[in-house]
């Protein structure tokens, strides 16, 4: 099973980063995998903590595919990291183990700490539709335009019909992305 979570990070030099990544649990151990380049991940091996924020705000998922990187933060309560404001609930977790990969390395973290901050309100479709837009924009130089558009058709869907304002204003960045994307595609294919 899969959680998308944003990931908070440090550089050593302080600088916070903030990225929407997937975690799985592996044994007790919570697993995250980081594609090869990723700041993320230059900053895990360099700090060895790791703050994972769930949060039902999906700006930051989108915003991190889409130039939006500054989001509200705090300090973690253990570790040397910063939490995510719009953060329902957190974890702050230590680096334990390493299994090194030259395209998606492994990296096996400890919980040390974790924090409850507001309710969990319900499951809302267009919060889903976004999150999967937003892996959908993840890949989109790998990804067929007619596949993607298939696919906005029908999240379209749940978003017209259960969409709050932040759900509409994340899917707008992710939708203008996609719009984007093909029109250099085409203006590539004219030149
Ligand atoms: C829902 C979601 C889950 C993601 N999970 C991962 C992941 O597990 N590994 C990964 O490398 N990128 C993942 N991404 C893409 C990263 O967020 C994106 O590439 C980000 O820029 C990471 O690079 P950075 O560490 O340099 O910021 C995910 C994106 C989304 C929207």
């Amino acid at each position: 099973m899969i959680y998308e979570s944003i990931l908070t990070s440090l550089s050593s030099a302080g600088k916070a980063h903030i990225a929407p990544f997937g975690v799985r649990e592996r044994n007790g151990l919570v697993l995250i995998a980081p594609f090869r380049p990723s700041v993320t991940l230059d900053n895990l091996l360099e700090t060895r903590y790791a703050v994972l924020n769930f949060t039902d705000d999906v700006r930051p998922f989108a915003g991190g595919l889409t130039g939006r990187h500054d989001w509200p933060l705090a300090r973690a309560s253990k570790v040397n990291g910063v939490v995510l404001a719009s953060a329902l609930t957190h974890q702050e977790l230590e680096l334990l183990e390493i299994k090194d990969d030259e395209t998606r390395p492994e990296l096996y973290f400890r919980v040390i700490h974790e924090e409850i901050h507001a309710p969990f309100r319900g499951f809302n479709r267009a919060q889903a539709a976004v999150i999967e837009l937003a892996v959908l924009v993840s890949r989109l130089h790998m990804l067929p335009m007619e596949k993607i558009e298939t696919e906005i058709d029908y999240l379209k869907i749940a978003i017209e019909k259960t969409a709050g304002e932040r759900e509409l204003e994340a899917w707008q960045w992710l939708v203008d992305k996609v719009e984007n994307h093909k029109a250099a595609m085409t203006g590539g294919n004219q030149a």
